[in-house]
C-alpha cells in the first residue's frame, strides 16, 4: 500500500492506494480492467483509498490491447506479483498448474489474491486457504461460481449462522445455453456449443463445460462451503450433457419436462443421525412449472435450503466477462477495504468434516426410456423385475416404435437408491425381453 494524495469527484482525498496486478485479459480480464478504468472514484470511496493498477500479465505480447496503457503490460507474471507495490493480484488466467504456483507465490508474499478460477480452488482449496492463513491475507473466489451471482459470499457472511441441507441448481451457462438453444430453436449441440464459445461462455476447452467437470467442481466449491467440510473436485460424482440427445429432450417435452445439467449438494442423514455430505452433477428432468425449467440461455440459478432460513433462490448471469467482473470487483473491494482498513475475510472453516457419501446411497426418481420386444406379457414382466429390486413405479407409458416387434416403454419410478438403479438397469440389458435401455435420466428438484 502506498500514499497517495489525489481526490475524488466528490472532493474527498484518499492518503492510500492499493496495487493491483490483473493475470489475465481474455474474457474477463478485459472486463476486469474495464470497470477498474471507468469506476475509480466510486472505488476509491467504497474502499477508502484509490486502486492503482500496476500491471497485467498476459500470455501473447503482440495481441492488440486497446484501452490498456502498453506499459502495464508484461508476459512475466511472476515479476509482476513480486512487485513491491502490488497489494492484490487478481488471476483470471485459467487452467490449474501455472495459476497455482502464481497464486501461491503471491500469498507467500503476503497480497491478497482474487480468482475466478473454479478448476484450481475445487482441487486445491485447502493448500490455497492454508497459504493465506499463514500469511494472514485474502483468498477470494466469489465469480468462481454462477459467475455475477453472490452464492459464495451468501454461503460464506449471509448464511454463516444456519444449518445448510441442500444447495441445487444450474451452476454452468454453457451447458444450460445449448440445452435451451437444443429445446426452444431446434439448434443443434455442435451449433449451440460454437454459440455459446463464441459469446465466451465456454471455458478454454470447453469439454470442461459439456463432460459437467465446471459445475462439478462449482459443485466442490458450494459444498464445501455450504456443509463446512472439504469437498473437492475428485469427490464430485460427475456426468455431462454430451449423451443427451435431441430425442431426448423431445421425449421429455412430451411428458412435460425440461432436461437440465444440476449440480446438487445434499447432507444425507442416516436412521442413526450420522450425516454425511453428496455432490453430484448430472442431467436431470426438471417439471416445466419448477422455477428451473424456465432459466434460459447461460442464466444458473441456485436454490439454498437452510434449517432456519427456509427456501432461497439465487438466479442471475452465470457467464460472460461483464457478469464475471462484477463479482471479481466485488472481491477486489473488498480486499482492497481489508488492506486499507485491516480486517480478513471469512476463509475455509472445514471443521464439520462429514464423510463424503458414495453415489450409490443417494436416492431419487429415474425416467428410464427402452425398446423392448412387443409381445404379451412383456410390460408384467419389466414390472415385475422393478417389484422384485423394491424399485416402485410412479408411471408407465407404451408407445409404438418404427419397427412394429419393439415397443417403447418409458417408466418413471418412485425413489429408489442410485445403487439399486443400477442394478436393475443391468440387470434389464440382460434380459431378451429388453432390447436397449435407451437412456436413464434422474428426476432430481
Ligand atoms: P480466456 O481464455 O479468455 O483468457 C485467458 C487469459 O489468460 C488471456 O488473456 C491469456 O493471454 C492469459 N494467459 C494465458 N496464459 C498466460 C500466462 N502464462 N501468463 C499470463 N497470461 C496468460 O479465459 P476467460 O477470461 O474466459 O477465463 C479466465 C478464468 O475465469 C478461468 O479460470 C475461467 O474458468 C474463469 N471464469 C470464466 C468465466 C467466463 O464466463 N468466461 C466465468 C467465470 C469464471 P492472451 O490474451 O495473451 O492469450
Ligand atoms: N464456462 C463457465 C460456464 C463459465 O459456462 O458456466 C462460468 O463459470
Amino acid at each position: 500500500m502506498t500514499a497517495t494524495t489525489a481526490p475524488s469527484s466528490n472532493g474527498k482525498v484518499f492518503d492510500k492506494s492499493v496495487g493491483v496486478a490483473v493475470l489475465g485479459m481474455g474474457t474477463v480480464g478485459t472486463e476486469v480492467l474495464r470497470l477498474i478504468a471507468e469506476n475509480p472514484n466510486a472505488y476509491a470511496n467504497r474502499i477508502g483509498g484509490r486502486i492503482e493498477l500496476k500491471g497485467v500479465a498476459v500470455s501473447d505480447l503482440s495481441k492488440p490491447r486497446p484501452g490498456v496503457d502498453p506499459a502495464l503490460l508484461t508476459d512475466d507474471a511472476e515479476a509482476l506479483i513480486n512487485r513491491d507495490d502490488v497489494d492484490i493480484v487478481v488471476e483470471v488466467i485459467g487452467g490449474i498448474e501455472y495459476p497455482r504456483k502464481l497464486i501461491l507465490q503471491a500469498l507467500q508474499a503476503g497480497k491478497s489474491v482474487v480468482t475466478a478460477n473454479k478448476a484450481l480452488v475445487a482441487a486445491h482449496a485447502s493448500e490455497l486457504g492454508e497459504a493465506a492463513d499463514k500469511a494472514g491475507v485474502d483468498l477470494y473466489f466469489e465469480a468462481a461460481v454462477a459467475a455475477a451471482i453472490p452464492v459464495v459470499g451468501m454461503l460464506r457472511r449471509s448464511l454463516a449462522g444456519d444449518q445448510i441441507q441442500r444447495i441445487s441448481g444450474i451452476v454452468n451457462g454453457t451447458t444450460n445455453f445449448i440445452l435451451d438453444a437444443m429445446a426452444t430453436t431446434g439448434a443443434t449441440y455442435e451449433d449451440a456449443l460454437a454459440e455459446a464459445t463464441r459469446l465466451g461462455y465456454a471455458e478454454a476447452d470447453p469439454t470442461a463445460d459439456v463432460e459437467g467437470h465446471d459445475a462439478a467442481s462449482k459443485a466442490a466449491i458450494l459444498a464445501s462451503l455450504g456443509f463446512h467440510t472439504r469437498v473437492t473436485f475428485d469427490d464430485v460424482h460427475c456426468e455431462g450433457i454430451t449423451n443427451i440427445t435431441a430425442e431426448d429432450i423431445a421425449a421429455a417435452s412430451e411428458a412435460g419436462y425440461t432436461i437440465k445439467l444440476l449440480a446438487i449438494c445434499e447432507k444425507l442423514v442416516d436412521e442413526n443421525g450420522n450425516k454425511s455430505v453428496n455432490a453430484r452433477v448430472h442431467p436431470t428432468l426438471v417439471p416445466n412449472e419448477h422455477p428451473l425449467a424456465t432459466v434460459d440461455k447461460s442464466y444458473n440459478a441456485i436454490f439454498v435450503e437452510a434449517e432456519a432460513a427456509g427456501r432461497l433462490m439465487f438466479y442471475g448471469n452465470g457467464a460472460g466477462g461483464a457478469p464475471t467482473a462484477s463479482a471479481v470487483l466485488g472481491d477486489v473491494i473488498g480486499a482492497a477495504r481489508n488492506k486499507v482498513h485491516g480486517g480478513r475475510a471469512p476463509g475455509e472453516n472445514p471443521y464439520a468434516n462429514h464423510p463424503i457419501a458414495d453415489f450409490g446411497e443417494v436416492t431419487t426418481r429415474y425416467h428410464i426410456d427402452m425398446n423392448v420386444v412387443d409381445r404379451l406379457g412383456v410390460l408384467s414382466l419389466i414390472a415385475d423385475h422393478f417389484a422384485k429390486a423394491g424399485i416402485s413405479l410412479r408411471t408407465v407409458r407404451q408407445e409404438e416404435a418404427e419397427d412394429e416387434t419393439v415397443a417403447r416403454l418409458i417408466v418413471v419410478t418412485h425413489e429408489a437408491l442410485e445403487k439399486d438403479l443400477r442394478a436393475i438397469v443391468t440387470e434389464l440389458e440382460g434380459t431378451e425381453d429388453v432390447l436397449e435401455v435407451r437412456s436413464v435420466i434422474r428426476l432430481d428438484v
